[in-house]
């Protein structure tokens, strides 16, 4: 599949389609019997829940899963038996290339390789749908950016944070004018202790394998402000630190199965008890040393709980940014302070929850206008509900329209990292850091 072939068949040129029909597309990518062939790599939670397991009970009429690749082999013989899946499994991804030939990968491997995984498969042909965040460093980033120019291949990275439906409506309101011209963003996101715990046990806990929550987790805030704004980021300044998990714990054990300190452990998780993750992770650690419940408490771990950022944007805009891991507290809100009005949103992450409520204060107070209360439902699984729309754009019906532009580019995934990376650094230097001149992509004051 050639790159205009894949921009059509993956939807990235929807929109152009909208403003252009002179484009002219194919009313489907999937013309009968003609299924799109995709290959999975990294078959951990994420690989085999959100992609694997779906592809074959949802879109097996629009597309074959031609390959599983994982570098641990008994997590990839459970994963297989768990989607269900007949094809040929790989522990070698050039081998799985050569021998299937598939026309896109679906990258779900740990953060710290998507690069490898997805130059690789450029230079072999295949196109690329990579989980966020795009990678972790600007230098990975950057052998990206040259992979994507050198072979003519594509990528989109799943954004699904773009895809619930109320972001949807916030984005049609900003796109309306209703707030007229963005001037500061508030936007500050807790996650609860308890939940930041899943972070801080597995590799998302150091540096060089997920970024820091910088990159890892507010990649998707970043990419959304970004989306939100339409425009590009210049200069972040950033503070952070790590107060309650790592070294700051008073005892500290080998995982939480082998611990003595169980009993008094806020943080004790007996992972025995859910058979899925047994299956994909406990049983298979003796391939790779893949630990699911490490000790939180381990001194290794060098991310941050508390993130505050400053971004300034190319268009002028401002983002008063936070993301706060030690409170009992899980959700967030999200503020658009504009030229004609305040547009706000708060969302809690409980489940149960089934609509989400947006306020517009207009700014004009020599005039009547009321303060107007917008209301979207949606079913709070699939995050927010914006997975399945994601994964029916993706693979179902690629020429969908996208006339919010969620389906998100290379350009967008490296931005986003940029942000987080420029934050780190910003944290270890005191200083303002610009994104000019982290890689070769000069931010711009509107997006393209
Ligand atoms: N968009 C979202 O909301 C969302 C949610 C969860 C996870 N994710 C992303 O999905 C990805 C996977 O997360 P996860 O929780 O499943 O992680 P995981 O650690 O459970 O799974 C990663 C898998 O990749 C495999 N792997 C590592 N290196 C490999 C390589 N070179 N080639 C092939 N396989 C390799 C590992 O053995 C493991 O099975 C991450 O990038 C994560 O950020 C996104």
């Amino acid at each position: 599949m050639d790159r205009r072939k894949f921009l059509t068949s993956t939807g990235v040129a929807a929109g152009a389609l909208i403003v252009s029909p002179a484009v002219g597309m194919a009313s489907t990518s999937n013309p009968k019997g003609k299924k799109r062939r995709m290959a999975l790599v990294g078959t951990g939670i994420r690989g085999v829940n959100m992609f694997g397991r779906d592809l074959l009970r949802n879109y097996s009429e629009y597309v074959e899963l031609v390959g599983l690749c994982d570098t641990n082999p008994g997590r990839l013989q459970y994963a297989a038996g768990y989607i269900g899946a007949t094809c040929p499994t790989f522990t070698n991804l050039e081998e799985m290339i050569k021998k299937q030939k598939p026309e896109v990968l679906i990258v779900t491997t740990e953060d710290s390789v998507h690069h490898e995984v997805i130059i690789k498969g450029m230079e072999m042909g295949c196109d690329i749908i990579t989980e966020k965040p795009l990678t972790i460093d600007e230098v990975k980033a950057q052998a990206i950016l040259d992979a994507e120019k050198r072979t003519g291949r594509n990528i989109i990275v799943t954004f699904n944070y773009r895809y619930p439906p109320y972001r949807a409506k916030m984005k049609e309101l900003i796109v309306s004018g209703l707030v007229g011209d963005i001037n500061t963003v508030d936007f500050h996101w807790n996650i609860h202790h308890s939940h930041l715990m899943f972070y801080m046990q597995r590799w998302h806990g150091h540096v060089n394998k997920g970024g820091s929550l910088w990159v890892h987790k507010a990649t998707h805030h970043f990419d959304m402000v970004n989306w939100f704004l339409d425009s590009e980021p210049e200069q972040v300044f950033a503070y952070a630190s790590l107060d309650r998990f790592g070294k700051n714990g008073k005892y500290r054990g080998k995982n939480c199965r082998s611990c003595e300190h169980t009993a008094k452990c806020p943080y004790y998780w007996d992972i025995t008890k859910n058979e899925h993750l047994m299956g994909l992770y406990v049983n298979n650690e003796k391939h790779d040393g893949y630990i699911r419940d490490n000790c939180v408490f381990r001194e290794s771990i060098d991310i941050y709980e508390r993130h505050a950022a400053v971004v300034k944007y190319k268009n002028g805009a401002m983002l008063n940014y936070s993301l706060t891991g030690d409170t009992d507290y899980d959700g967030y809100w999200i503020a658009f302070n504009g030229t004609k009005g305040r547009l706000e949103a708060r969302i809690e992450g409980y489940p149960g929850k089934s609509f989400a409520e947006m306020i517009f204060t207009p700014i004009d107070r020599y005039t009547n206008e009321k303060p107007k209360i917008y209301r979207v439902e949606y079913t709070p699984d699939g995050h927010w509900g914006g997975d399945p729309l994601m994964k029916d754009k993706l693979f179902k019906d690629p020429n969908m329209p996208d006339p919010l532009g969620q389906q998100a580019t290379l350009r967008d995934g490296v931005m986003s990292v940029l942000i987080g990376i420029a934050a780190r650094k910003s944290v270890a230097t005191g200083k303002p850091v610009d994104i000019k001149g982290l890689t070769s992509l000069e931010p711009r004051a509107k997006r393209v």
